[in-house]
């Protein structure tokens, strides 16, 4: 079975804008965030709190932060590679935070300057100290299906990062096809080896679509996997929409039912050379619509899909002008 309601994690004015050449003015980036907060998405991720040196792309993450205006209901994490990014981040008023770890040694040390381990310290700090202020923390495995610098990443390495991240409290693990080298079959192989580790209801798929493949492989992940699903496994009939909220998931016989996206399939990594955009959030929630799947924001639930499409043209011609 299908998941009823996906959830969209919306990564543009961060992974999207992270890797554009031309700095992005803060004015544009803040009203871009605030027509995106207005399409129904239920999660936006706003910048990141990382060296300006490292991403000067991401170099204003404090006003952009506190500029935009927060819809109730919305989600608006920021990413954090260690505690002085935490502190900055709550500082400037997050609520919500993402660590992000990869599966790939090379990658961990282009992209974070240190090894998984040391890595998993910095982010046990971070933890830590969300779990004292109650801010929630989201978990990103990147190169979960390739590395820029390692090619094959084994999904056994995917799965032990995962679960270090989830038992140290990420309430969700985003996997990360960084470089978008993925196919279908590699993704179920390394959905498998993860689902054995953490309940499938604290997984989300994020994909970039260098080849070409991120609907399909988004597709894969939503499906259920039941064969080879362990712990979640059960009898009981699938919750109707009424019931799932972005709040409370509870799934049963489906896949994986959080998708980050970015608009227009903007993005990259400034660490994985060749890396082209995300998956385009207008296309997964074609697809998803297609399928009869929810995606908005459980107050918008009625919003038709031409007030997101217009309002993330509205966001986009900020951006091009
Ligand atoms: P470092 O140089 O190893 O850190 O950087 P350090 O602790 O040795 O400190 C050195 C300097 O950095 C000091 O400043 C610190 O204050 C400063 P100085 O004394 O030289 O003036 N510093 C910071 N400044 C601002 N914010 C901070 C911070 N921490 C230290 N949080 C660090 C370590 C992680 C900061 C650095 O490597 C960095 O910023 N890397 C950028 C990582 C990044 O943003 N990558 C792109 C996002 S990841 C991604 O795109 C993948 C994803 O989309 C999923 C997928 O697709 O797979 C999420
Ligand atoms: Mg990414």
């Amino acid at each position: 079975g299908l998941p009823e309601y996906i959830k969209i994690v919306e990564v543009g004015p961060r992974d999207g804008l992270q890797n554009e050449k031309m700095i992005v003015p803060t004015d544009t980036k803040i009203e871009f965030i605030n027509q995106l907060s207005k399409t129904g998405l239920p999660a936006i991720e706003v910048t990141s709190f990382v060296s300006s040196k490292w991403v000067p792309q991401m170099a204003d993450h404090k006003e952009v932060m506190s500029g935009i205006e927060r819809h109730p209901g919305v989600q608006y994490p920021v990413l954090t590679p260690n505690l002085q990014g935490f502190h900055s981040a709550i500082a400037a008023g997050a609520t919500e935070v993402s660590v992000f770890g990869a599966a790939s040694e090379s990658f961990s040390k282009m992209n974070i300057n240190c090894s998984i381990e040391e890595s998993m310290e910095r982010f046990e700090e971070v933890t830590k100290s969300a779990r004292n202020m109650n801010i929630p923390v989201r978990g990103y495995v990147s190169c979960a299906l390739g590395c820029p610098y390692e090619g094959n990443v084994v999904p056994d390495k995917v799965a032990e990062v995962s679960k270090r991240l989830y038992s140290m409290g990420c309430y969700e693990i985003s996997l990360g096809d960084t470089i978008g080298v993925g196919t279908p079959g590699s993704m179920k192989k390394m959905l498998e080896a993860v689902m054995k580790e953490i309940p499938l209801s604290a997984l989300a798929v994020h994909c970039h679509d260098t080849y070409g493949q991120a609907l399909a492989n988004i597709l894969t992940a939503i499906q259920s996997l039941n064969a080879s699903r362990g712990k979640e496994k059960t009898e009981e009939p699938s919750l109707t929409r009424e019931t799932q909220s972005p709040e409370s998931h509870t799934y049963h016989d489906m896949g994986v039912a959080v998708v980050d996206s970015s608009v227009a399939g903007l993005g990259g990594c400034p660490y994985a050379k060749g890396a082209t955009g995300n998956v385009a959030t207008e296309d997964v929630i074609y697809m998803l619509n297609g399928l009869g799947i929810n995606t908005m924001h459980h107050f918008l639930k009625t919003t038709p899909t031409f007030m997101f499409l217009s309002a993330f043209l509205n966001a986009l011609s900020l951006l091009i002008t």
